[in-house]
């Protein structure tokens, strides 16, 4: 049997919102306000609604998102920023592009946040800022980053990329949207992720006026007003017709989290009881928006393969990051390189595999999904007569 199962199917969520969607680009076509229009400006404060922060500033893409953010806190060459050993790259990536040194620190082996026990240890003089990302769809655990990040007086930049959405609590019971609890916060709306546009979008989120003034200077070339430019900046701008569709989007947005959380919950309950597979840790203080389901296999069991096997059949996962950060080329100069540093990031990105979730899959898909991940992972253990 010989499937089409994709990791995301953005064809039929859009078809459901089509007519709205085409309206709303007609209608910034029709302003011809491609750059800086109203839409722009709409967005933006509905999102800051929905977030319950002051300032939300769109730009290009989520990381331009984090490069500004980092622009804006005033740092020198040299100063070291903390970001998590397990993530997409844009952290470390925009960090070295500014001259500042990444110090990685292993996660946790539960969440795949950054492991806040491991943080003080990292912290010197030249220490100013934290980085968490929170990886796909829960909280890092802010209490904690917090109460370090004043105790040393460091910056915090939340990259909430993969969680737009979450909840997080605290232990006074307090709750707040992930993105909004640090000094900053960034996002992106690549198509993919769980509020996505049609291209590239990100924003920047920050309960600072001032911060905010120079956020949105920095992303428009540095200037408050045009042809001055105060400070150094650079252009990176969510444009109207972007603005426009995530409009739409998210008024859908707590309705896609509850579709992806179905989805959790079905694939949670098939797997729950098979020993090779460990179904993604909860978290009690941070709500799991799923922007990616993300299981563990048995380290006994060749995850390669598995994912071969499905994809012979038509069965799209993939591994979120099969590389370790500090094996990357670009980045092998950094001082911190063992895999001895990092061992919960190394075991990993042996062990973990995302399945397919998207907001129109049917119980069907799923169920095919699971039976087939099943019967792959008993044929290999009958193959090395293991079980
Ligand atoms: C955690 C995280 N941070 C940053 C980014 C970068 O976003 P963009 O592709 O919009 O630059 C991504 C996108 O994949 C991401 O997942």
């Amino acid at each position: 049997m010989k499937y089409n199962i994709l990791m995301l199917d953005l064809s039929s969520q859009h078809a459901k919102i089509k007519t709205e969607i085409d309206a709303a680009i007609h209608e910034v076509i029709a302003s011809s306000a491609f750059i800086k229009g109203e839409q722009v400006y709409a967005f933006e404060n509905e999102l800051a609604n929905y977030l319950g922060v002051k300032h939300v500033i769109g730009c290009g893409n989520g990381t331009d998102a984090l490069q500004i953010s980092l622009m804006a806190l005033g740092l020198k060459k040299g100063d070291e920023i903390i970001v998590p050993a397990y993530a997409y790259a844009a952290a470390i990536e925009v960090v070295l592009l500014l001259g500042l040194i990444p110090i990685m620190v292993d996660v946790d082996p539960n969440t795949f946040n950054i492991n806040t026990d491991l943080i003080e240890d990292k912290i010197t003089n030249k220490t100013k800022a934290i980085i968490p990302v929170d990886l796909f769809g829960q909280s890092a655990n802010m209490e904690e980053i917090l109460r370090i990040a004043n105790q040393y007086n460091l910056f915090v930049v939340e990259d909430n990329a993969q969680s737009l959405g979450a909840v997080y609590t605290f232990a006074n019971g307090e709750k707040k949207r992930t993105g909004c609890m640090g000094n900053i916060g960034t996002t992106s709306f690549f198509p993919s992720k769980n509020l996505g546009c049609m291209g590239d979008g990100g924003a920047i989120f920050t309960n600072n006026d001032e911060l905010a003034k120079k956020i949105r200077m920095i992303a428009n070339h540095g200037q408050e007003r045009q042809y001055v430019h105060d400070v150094i900046g650079t252009n990176s701008r969510l444009d109207s017709l972007q603005a426009a569709i995530l409009r739409v989007k998210l008024k859908y947005l707590n309705e896609y989290e509850m579709k992806r959380n179905q989805i959790a919950d079905f694939y949670d309950s098939y797997f729950k009881n098979n020993t090779s597979i460990t179904i993604p840790y909860r978290d009690k203080k941070s709500s799991h928006v799923f922007h990616q389901y993300t299981i563990q296999l048995s380290e006994n069991i060749n995850r390669d393969e598995v994912k071969l096997r499905l994809q012979n059949i038509g069965i799209a996962s993939m591994v979120y990051y099969p590389i370790q950060l500090w094996k990357q080329k670009a980045y092998s100069h950094i001082k911190q390189n063992r895999d001895a540093d990092f061992p919960t990031s190394n075991m990993i990105r042996n062990t973990v595999l995302s399945l397919p979730i998207h907001t129109e899959m049917n119980v069907e898909i799923q169920t095919n999904i699971c039976v087939n991940l099943i019967n792959i992972i008993e044929a290999l253990q009958l193959e090395n007569g293991s079980n």
